[in-house]
């Protein structure tokens, strides 16, 4: 048996992890975060790092892949359910709040375009579908490469400044002019690297329904996506 599957993608800071999360509530289904499992894998890795004496720099260049990934089993990345969505745990502990810091956030891109990195990944996204769970699913490559299958994909965007903005305010951080800017600057570095790696890049699937959130607010944005998702029978 295998679940539903709602894919949502889109560049950084469009709004697709809150989102998919209430939309994931409203339609009974699980929010799957799969950001979240690139962010955890980062969070082995730069650990990793730190304690080989190489901390701050690049981890890849400290650590391969595979002792990434061996430490990411052997000490219990996961996502575990939590009401319709899911927190990230790592030996034990919970780390929705370090998979965020800006240290993570600044070496992310460069983890997850390592292939055996975004296999390990895609493994865990099926088991979960497989195994009958119904999920919305958010991320760069869901609609193109993880779930090709799935018979709703939506590709959520905003204006560079809107993004911009909402990350900020998000974060509880000032959002003048300066520092929109700025995080503007972040987010075009990030999406510049996502969307020109050679494997699964963030792209829009030729079936995606696109939807500019520029102008809507937060109620009005899941709306949309809950009507198309009731327009299939969910
Ligand atoms: O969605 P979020 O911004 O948390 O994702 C963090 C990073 O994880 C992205 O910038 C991207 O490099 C990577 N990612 C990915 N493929 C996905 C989801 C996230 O490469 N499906």
């Amino acid at each position: 048996m295998s679940g539903t599957v709602v894919a949502i993608d889109g560049p950084a800071a469009s709004g697709k992890s809150s989102t998919a999360r209430k939309v994931a509530e409203e339609l009974g289904f699980q929010h799957l975060d799969s950001g979240a499992l690139y962010r955890g894998v980062t969070l082995v890795a730069l650990e990793l790092a730190r304690v080989r004496g190489a901390g701050g720099g690049d981890p890849l260049a400290a650590v391969d892949p595979e002792t990434i990934l061996r430490s990411a089993e052997d000490r219990g990345l996961m996502l575990q359910p939590d009401g319709h969505g899911f927190s990230a745990y790592y030996a034990g502990e919970p780390v929705d709040d370090a998979i965020r810091s800006d240290q993570v956030t600044a070496r992310v891109s460069a983890v997850s375009a390592v292939p055996v990195i975004r296999e390990w990944i895609n493994g865990r996204l099926r088991a979960m579908v497989r195994a009958g769970m119904d999920v919305v699913v958010d991320g760069r490559d869901i609609g193109t490469v993880v779930f090709p299958e799935a018979e709703l994909k939506v590709f959520l965007t905003a204006a560079p400044q809107t993004r911009a903005a909402r990350r900020l305010a998000q974060q509880g951080s000032s959002a003048d002019r300066v520092a929109v800017a700025e995080e503007a600057e972040r987010l075009a570095a990030r999406d510049q690297a996502d969307s020109t790696r050679s494997i699964a890049p963030l792209a829009r699937a030729a079936d995606a329904v696109e939807l500019d959130t520029t102008e809507l607010d937060f109620q009005e944005q899941v709306a949309c996506i809950v009507a198309l998702a009731r327009s299939r029978g969910y």
